[in-house]
């Protein structure tokens, strides 16, 4: 691994482009959701793969509420047991050495993962038999999203008891993400979706209860539907991890937390008075969920990304000079700061730290 920047003291001296975070809001909104959870039953399980940062995550468990975190892949989780003794991977395992993995990583801490196969439940019990551990398992439900997941229901209960029989792993409950709803930006329709989507993994969980196996864990929700799920019975945590950091695409909502990153940019060019352009293009940031826009300077908005250009458009008198920042307000968090190596943390325009982007990337080929 390459050695870390040493924080330079002023963001004008931060090499660009670069990822920067304001810390105070980052903050604010770790306090927000912990305070929406520590009002009602069910828990917070933060989503490590939209940062990937131990920092971020230590934060996060710190502002309370937390059962632990979520992770996307086992790489990841590898990076979070640093950090946490109850990681849930709610994705499934699958593939050249990863229940192997999984195993390894549970001689260290409690590991849950998602699985909505039978070849996938019995590769993971497995590896877990062999490395002499105990895996959890949910039994991962379509809740429509329509993505990984056994349907709601007879089948699911079905893979449950396969579950609940094997050794090696023990069932832990059941999980469904409703992905296909969490943006959704009429309030009202998201709510009403989101309701019946989760009365399918509520009924499903009973199911399960009722054929006397263990269901402890309900486990779904986004930074879009974490206030909708978050108070409805029998859902016992809740995965958003968009909501620390944020990005124009949730910005969009009616969620109460505010952008706390940034892609940061350098104006190289000044071609003619209506056009500046920025050394931050589609290699910093992602325009999967659209173009990023621009922060603190009027009437400017980002018209094209290229691979090192950001070309942005303003108004013709505008005094933006070459040499001068400039902060772009990314559309979709987790895959630009998988970009990145490190976060550069901001008290207003100091630099008050270097966080490390630990499990950005597929860190088990860097070793
Ligand atoms: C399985 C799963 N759970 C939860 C989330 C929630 O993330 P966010 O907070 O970005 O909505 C995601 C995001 O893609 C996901 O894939």
């Amino acid at each position: 691994m390459r050695r870390l920047p040493e924080p330079p003291g002023h963001v004008s001296q931060i090499p660009t482009p670069a990822l920067v975070i304001d810390v105070a809001a980052l903050d604010r909104n770790l306090r927000r959701m912990a305070e929406f959870f520590a009002a009602g039953p069910c828990r917070l399980r933060p989503h490590f793969k939209a940062h990937k940062t131990p920092e971020i995550a230590r934060r996060q468990l710190a502002a309370g509420s937390c059962v632990g975190l979520t992770c996307a892949t086992v790489s990841e989780a590898e990076v979070a047991a640093d950090v946490c003794g109850d990681l849930l991977i709610a994705n499934e395992p699958i593939g050249p050495g990863k229940c192997q993995r999984v195993a390894a990583l549970a001689t260290r801490v409690q590991v849950t993962v998602a699985v909505d196969s039978t070849m996938g439940l019995e590769a993971m019990a497995a590896a877990a038999r062999h490395a002499g551990v105990t895996v959890g398992v949910l039994i991962d439900v379509n809740v429509g999203q329509t993505r990984c997941g056994v349907l709601p229901g007879p089948a699911a209960v079905a893979l449950a008891r396969q579950a609940a029989a094997a050794k090696g792993i023990t069932l832990r409950g059941v999980m469904g993400y409703e992905g296909h709803l969490v943006s959704l930006p009429d309030r009202a329709e998201r709510e009403t979706r989101t309701r019946d989507a989760m009365a399918g993994l509520v009924e499903t969980a009973a199911m399960v209860r009722a054929a006397g196996l263990p269901c402890g864990i309900v486990s779904a929700g986004g930074t879009g539907t974490y206030d909708i799920s978050g108070r409805i019975d029998g859902i016992t945590e809740i995965q958003a991890g968009s909501y620390a950091l944020m990005d124009t695409d949730y910005g969009r909502l009616d969620v109460p937390f505010e952008q706390a990153f940034w892609a940061l940019g350098t104006i190289i060019s000044r071609p003619d008075p209506g056009r500046c352009v920025a050394d931050c293009g589609h290699k910093s940031m992602t325009k999967d969920h659209g173009l990023p826009t621009v922060r603190g300077l009027d009437g400017a908005s980002v018209v094209s990304l290229n691979d090192e250009h950001a070309t942005i458009t303003i108004p013709p008198g505008s005094k933006v000079t070459i040499g001068e920042r400039v902060f772009l307000r990314p559309s979709h968090t987790d895959p630009t700061i998988n970009l990145h190596d490190v976060f550069y943390a901001l008290d207003g325009e100091q630099v008050v730290g270097v966080w490390p982007i630990a499990a950005r990337g597929y860190p088990e080929h860097r070793r």
